[in-house]
């Protein structure tokens, strides 16, 4: 039997923005984090490199301030970039209370690694698994506090708004509010009514909108889709961020990532015939920030026709290497790939969403009681480029900035009364899966093929009218067949996708990670 349930707070994902959201407002009303996976999956999980932070002279705030508004190719907010790098020590350390374990030296600082685009090395990390280990400890916290309820499977559809109650909203409306989510018990296939007095969007990223990334599956930008049908604004989507080094693996799905820590411990990009590339594209050579060498390591591949480049890290200490990065090195070993002594396959993936849900500086979105943290959200911290690293670092400094934010408003906000059950009306099971799956691939290959690392507006508008078809057709389908995840995320995956495209087409410029044929890059001194 589908259920109404009440919760002071919503949140919507068990990465390491909803879990520290979570225990941040779970001290003052109940609780309830739904995912709809195991509670650990998440992109959080599978985070390599680290988290960056400023810890020690000669680094500085101002330094990380300068470099990730360097790699913003100028559309970073520097007010926001100024509040979110001078957050960066105390939250940290605030993960380290929480039981977060990052490699430290024998003298008991923090080992501190560097990335492309970092003039200093200020990654803290968990050998070549961080994200695992950040995931583990919050996981512990968040399960230890009784005011907390996870419910794993459990899928969101949609946020509620005045428009469940029969009133018209569109994105002038100036006061959209948010009332809760319908969310789908995949243990049970019913619909829930989850009504929360305030609601967190912590959906992560939209990988899977392309046929390869380094994403996990849950990866299907739910939360964007979820806030731009409900008249939310999202912006900054057309900057997609490749990362340049996944492993060449065909058919592994998602793909598996080699870190950019390596290149920052000493490894050296060369094409098959193994010569090094990068000081053609820019002086940082195999650590210039990730748009340059992803569109480095695609120009090289086209004009020679190949499918992949190589990592080469056997001139590094073996015993060294193996110590950092051991996670990577026993994915290697099981492919054949002793890194030691063998060059490391590597192509470009989709690995990060830029854009997302807009929201202010203490993380509210534009829909009244609905905040959005972490990959989600669009901040203003990224601008056209993510710096490597920043993302853990803007997930906490947001999720701590909501969470005092709603505990402020936590006591003014009521239940919103008359929302009504989920509506099944006219729907049966569906006949043929296939329709959903192969949809699925059609969308993942007009992105990759049209609106990757180099776009042109022909094929944007190509991508446009190809997807056009498919939202058509995706949308009789969900009227017609018994709500399920499957046909939900791909609904997802085509609005962002949509998004994306439709951002990318206003851009009439190439700026960061948002390169046009038809635009090109002005040069900066
Ligand atoms: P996630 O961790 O992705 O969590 C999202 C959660 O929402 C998941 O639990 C998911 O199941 C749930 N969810 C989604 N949709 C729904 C729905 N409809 N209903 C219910 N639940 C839903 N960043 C760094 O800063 N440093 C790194 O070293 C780094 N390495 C990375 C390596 C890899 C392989 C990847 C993929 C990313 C990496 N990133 C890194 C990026 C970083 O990991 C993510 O941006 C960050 O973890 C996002 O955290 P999040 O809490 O916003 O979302
Ligand atoms: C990596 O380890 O290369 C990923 C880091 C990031 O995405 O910030």
């Amino acid at each position: 039997m589908a259920k109404t349930i009440h919760t002071e707070f919503l949140v919507i994902g068990s990465g390491i923005a909803g879990l520290s959201y979570a225990l941040k407002v779970a001290n003052h009303g109940k609780v309830i984090l739904i995912t709809k996976a195991s509670e650990d999956e998440s992109n959080t999980k599978y985070a390599q490199g680290g988290i960056a932070a400023v810890m020690y002279e000669p680094d500085s705030y101002e330094k990380h301030i300068a470099d990730t508004i360097a790699c913003g190719d100028g559309l970073c907010d520097p007010e926001i970039v100024r509040f979110v790098i001078r957050e960066s020590t105390e939250r940290v350390q605030e993960l380290a209370a929480w039981g977060a374990q990052f490699d430290r030296k024998e003298d008991g600082n923090y080992q501190l690694a560097k990335e492309g685009g970092h003039t200093e090395p200020r990654i803290l990390h968990h050998k070549d698994i961080t994200g695992f280990e950040i995931e583990r400890a919050l996981l512990a916290q968040v399960n230890a506090h009784p005011n907390i309820e996870i419910f794993d499977h459990h899928f969101a559809i949609d946020i509620i708004t005045q428009h469940h109650l029969g009133i018209e909203v569109n994105s002038r409306t100036p006061d959209i509010q948010c009332y809760g989510a319908y969310v789908l018990n995949t243990n049970n296939g019913e619909v829930d009514t989850v009504l929360a007095k305030i609601t967190l969007m912590a959906t992560g990223g939209a990988g899977h909108v392309y046929a390869t990334t380094t994403n996990p599956i849950i990866a299907t930008g739910d939360g964007v889709a979820m806030v731009y049908r409900a008249k939310g604004k999202v912006e900054n989507m057309e900057f997609i961020q490749f990362h340049p080094t996944s492993l060449y693996n065909p058919g592994e799905h998602p793909s598996f990532l080699i870190t950019e820590a390596m290149r920052g411990h000493g490894g050296i990009l060369r094409t098959q015939d193994g010569k090094e590339f990068m000081h053609k594209y820019d002086d940082r050579k195999s650590l210039a920030p990730r748009d340059i060498v992803a569109r480095a390591i695609d120009n090289e591949m086209k004009i020679r026709g190949e499918d992949f480049v190589y990592l080469d890290c056997t001139h590094l200490d073996a015993d060294d290497l193996i110590q950092h990065f051991p996670n990577i090195h026993e994915k290697c070993l099981s492919l054949g790939i002793d890194m030691r002594k063998d060059f490391i396959p590597v192509v470009p993936a989709m690995h990060y969403m830029c854009g997302g849900v807009k929201v202010d500086l203490q993380g509210r979105s534009s829909i009244d009681r609905l905040y959005a943290a972490g990959e989600c959200s669009c901040t203003g911290l990224h601008g056209a480029n993510r710096l490597a690293s920043n993302s853990l670092l803007e997930a906490v400094v947001y999720a701590h900035a909501a969470a005092q934010d709603s505990i402020q408003r936590i006591q003014e906000l009521d239940f919103r009364d008359g929302i009504p059950h989920w509506d099944a009306e006219g729907t049966d099971a569906p006949e043929e899966m296939v329709l959903i799956t192969q949809s699925l691939r059609e969308v993942q290959t007009i992105m990759s093929n049209y609106v990757g690392i180099v776009r042109s507006d022909l094929r944007l508008r190509r991508a446009h009218d190809r997807l056009e078809i498919l939202w058509l057709e995706n949308e009789a389908l969900y009227k017609k067949i018994t709500v399920s995840q499957k046909v939900c995320e791909l609904r997802n995956v085509i609005t962002v996708a949509y998004t994306i495209i439709k951002h990318s087409l206003a851009r009439k410029a190439s700026c960061g990670l948002h390169y046009s044929l038809d635009y090109p890059p002005v040069k900066k001194n």
